[in-house]
């Protein structure tokens, strides 16, 4: 049984590196280990492991590459309680959401098991009578991941698990709030049997390890979840060595219920869409339109659900709701609904710190919110529900799409004909009808304008880490 507890980074099959840097659980500040710091030189040194291991690894057959993924995932299935409290730990989601998420982490990983085997080439009609067109994809080569605190686990492997599926091996630079989770999965990749060098994970100084990733031409793509302004930056650092890009940046999630809904079923859904994670996820509702027929109706019943929530501890009995990640989140969520509220809005719950004090919310309904609010336009990554009211649906559709993001948006309607229209209308990557959460490993995740670019999950997420090949074979 591997030790998975480490608080090392993870180079070449070694743990490197002294505890220089604290980790402190959010929900106390507790400090709870001791990571190093690592920079440019590590980095490096990791970039030349994973490129050393590029050649065995994708040359193994891919059936080979699949048992070992698969040996992954039923290692982090069999330790996903030890996992899930770690994550708690370091990250503060109640216990049963970090569990969950161990188990949405490692769906990816089982999936990329299977699908190694199905990364497909074709045969095209040639034009030329002594010629035949053939098409293979191979593996892009070492990949370099940058992850987000919001999802220690699930990032991870919804890059890395495709990667590996496809033949690349990958650096991996994890939130520096949240390197614990990432490198306990390190270790149970480790024990599955990935060779050393195939999976690289360094924390520190993130500027550092981010610039010396951008920089090599030896990483030949770069695949990271964070924020729109950082994704920005980093394509720019990585133009002049032309790597592949996947970013999944940041959202505004319209989350639309019409007069037509099951507004009992809108209001269980706008809760998991907005207060999963303390809504600090990038698909949260962030602004929740209601038609003006079911605006009271559905104002009053969202209260009263928001009004059973939970706060405190991750780890306590009953707990729905654990802290904010640091005091910068909090700061920005008193500051959008001071602004919001100084400008009309009116808090039905909430709309202050908790008892609890430190990074604990209260989760807050705001009504009467107009779009002359700074929420409107900031994501607010935080537990604060937004209720604007509409008329129309041309309104409404004009409202939803009035932003430079464009990765999740859900509605609610049962009428058949409104369903398409408004599904087809929304600009967004991910349309989520008569449901509030739409993430599995068996969809394409992403988002289209500044939301990012490319897909993570389903069979279009192992896309950026091959390269297509065209062979023309002549002569015949
Ligand atoms: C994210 O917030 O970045 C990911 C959320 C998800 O996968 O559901």
């Amino acid at each position: 049984m591997t030790e998975f507890h480490k608080e090392q980074c993870f180079i070449n099959g070694e743990w490197l590196g002294k505890g220089q840097t604290p980790i402190t659980n959010p929900a106390n500040d507790v400090q709870i280990a001791l990571v190093p710091n690592m920079g440019a030189d590590e980095t490096k040194k990791a970039i030349a492991a994973a490129k050393a291991a590029f050649g065995p690894w994708s040359k193994l057959l891919a059936k080979e590459r699949s048992a070992i993924l698969r040996k992954w995932y039923e290692l982090i299935v069999a330790n996903a309680d030890e996992l899930g409290a770690l994550l708690t730990k370091e990250q503060g989601k109640p216990l049963a959401e970090a569990k969950g998420e161990i188990m949405y982490a490692a769906s990816f990983v089982e999936f990329y098991a299977e699908e190694a085997k199905r990364i497909y080439g074709e045969t095209i009609p040639s034009p030329y009578p002594d010629g035949r067109i053939v098409v293979i994809r191979q593996p892009i080569g070492v990949i370099a991941a940058i992850t987000p605190w919001n999802f220690p686990a699930a990032m991870i492997t919804r890059k890395v698990a495709p990667a590996f599926a496809a033949g690349c091996t990958a650096v991996v630079k994890p939130a520096p709030d949240t390197p614990l989770t990432a490198f306990a999965l390190a270790a149970l990749a480790q024990e599955a049997g990935l060779p050393d060098g195939v999976l690289n994970v360094i924390s520190g100084d993130a500027q550092a390890i981010g610039g010396a990733m951008c920089e090599s031409p030896d990483v030949r793509a770069m695949t990271f979840t964070g924020s729109t302004a950082v994704g920005k930056i980093l394509i720019k650092q990585c133009a002049d060595t032309v790597k592949q890009m996947g970013l999944e940046l940041g959202g505004n999630a319209p989350f639309i219920v019409f007069d037509d809904a099951d507004v009992d079923a809108a209001v269980q859904g706008a809760m998991v869409s907005k207060f999963r994670n303390a809504g600090q996820t990038c698909v949260c509702a962030n602004r929740i339109f209601v038609q003006s027929g079911v605006y009271e109706e559905f104002s009053k019943k969202l209260t009263i659900e928001v009004e059973k929530m939970k706060v405190g501890f991750g780890d306590e009995d009953g707990v729905t709701q654990g802290p904010l990640i640091n005091d910068a989140a909090v700061a920005k969520v008193e500051r959008l609904v001071g602004d919001a509220v100084g400008k009309g809005a009116s808090v039905t719950t909430g709309g202050k710190l908790h008892e609890l004090g430190g990074r604990f919310y209260e989760p807050t309904v705001l009504t009467n919110v107009t779009k002359n609010m700074d929420m409107t336009t900031n994501e607010i990554f935080g537990p604060v529900a937004p209720l604007y009211k509409f008329e129309t649906e041309d309104e409404v559709v004009e409202l939803a799409n009035a932003t430079e993001f464009g990765l999740a948006s859900y509605f609610y309607a049962r009428d058949l004909g409104r369903v398409w229209r408004v599904a087809e209308a929304l600009d967004y990557g991910m349309v989520c009808i008569n449901s509030g959460i739409l993430s599995t490993e068996v969809a394409p995740f992403g988002g289209v304008k500044e939301s990012g670019i490319g897909r993570e999950g389903s069979r279009h997420g192992i896309e950026e880490f091959t390269e297509t090949k065209y062979m023309l074979m002549s002569g015949i």
